[in-house]
């Protein structure tokens, strides 16, 4: 017998653990058990980092030369050992992609030069760090819970010039004075991502101090609720499951890839995070990568007769 053709020690193995002599017995779950796993696709339960990595990959090399430049005028991204991929020379990774894309948005719809802007629920502040690197904002003014407020505080001091830190407000939830901050005036509230995981009243209680202390509204938050297993085998337990159900505006349950569930799902999301009903929506889309992420832009038209408070 001629060896030059058999299988190498790699697949010798392969063919003994995995596409054994009766693989072929039963197609039931061919494409999602470990044989497929050795054949056309990467087994999604142990590889997170290598898909996370390809999609950052794919995004980064569709990027346009505007995204590009947000990113290359944020300093100090690798700060929290990120992630990251390497797209024409620079590093990168989904935080900050998510950023540009989020910014950019925004960018087309409003001046933010010398904007005062309030951000609800700033995670580590990776959309502070962005919109402070781009614009010459006035005034950022975080809200947020203590612990988080922490970290935030933390990353930009870091990340940030002196100048430019200095002009960041962090205020705690815990000690929010209400009467305060509503008479102020913000060009530009955000909230990302974080609506969806608060009590409904709360979200009820932000919107209204949204509507009458702001001019402009970026969310970006899921369009509803899912309930699937599959994606990350409850890893947190069913009770984090049940607590996540019961927050945000949009609790109806959906398909998350459904695109057609998706976009039924859409109104009620642009209905559900306006402040006001006189506020107008000046655009929405998903917010990609993400299927059922959503973003939406509103201004409020009433707002340039407010007296500013400064
Ligand atoms: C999933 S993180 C999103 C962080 C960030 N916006 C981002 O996209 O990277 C949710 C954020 O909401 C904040 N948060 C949770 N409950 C809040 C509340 N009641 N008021 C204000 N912020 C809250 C958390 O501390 C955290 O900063």
């Amino acid at each position: 017998m001629d060896l030059k053709y058999q299988a190498s020690r790699q697949w010798a193995r392969i063919q003994d653990q995995f596409i054994t002599e009766d693989a072929a017995v039963d197609l039931t779950n061919l494409k999602s058990d470990p044989r497929n796993f050795k054949l056309a696709l990467w087994d999604p339960s142990t590889n997170g980092i290598r898909y996370l990595k390809a999609l950052t990959y794919q995004l980064g090399m569709d990027l346009s030369p505007e995204d590009w430049a947000r990113i290359k005028r944020t300093p100090h991204r690798e700060i929290g050992d990120p992630i990251s991929v390497r797209c024409e020379g620079e590093t990168l990774c989904m935080d900050y992609v998510q950023a540009t894309f989020e910014l950019g948005f925004i960018e087309a719809r409003m001046d933010l030069h010398g904007a005062r802007v309030m951000e609800i629920g700033a995670g580590y502040g990776r959309s502070a760090h962005m919109i402070m690197s781009n614009h010459d904002i006035a005034d950022y003014c975080i809200v947020d819970l203590t612990n988080t407020l922490e970290l935030s505080s933390a990353y930009l001091r870091r990340t940030l010039d002196r100048d430019r830190y200095g002009r960041i407000r962090f205020i705690p939830v815990e000690s929010l004075d209400e009467a305060a901050l509503r008479t102020e005036r913000f060009d530009l509230c955000l909230n990302i991502h974080s609506m969806t995981e608060m009590r409904p009243e709360t979200v009820n209680a932000y919107l209204d101090l949204i509507d009458r202390t702001c001019s402009h509204f970026y969310v970006k938050n899921p369009v509803g609720k899912y309930i699937d297993k599959s994606l990350d085998g409850y890893l947190q337990g069913q009770e984090a499951v049940e607590m996540a159900l019961e927050n945000g505006p949009l609790r109806q349950l959906l398909d998350i890839h459904d695109s057609e569930a998706v976009q039924a799902a859409v109104p009620a999301f642009i209905e559900g995070y306006r402040p006001n009903d006189g506020w107008e929506c000046l655009g929405d889309g998903r917010a990609v990568p993400w299927s059922y992420l959503w973003q939406a832009l509103y201004r409020n038209p009433l707002a340039d007769r407010a007296e500013p408070a400064r």
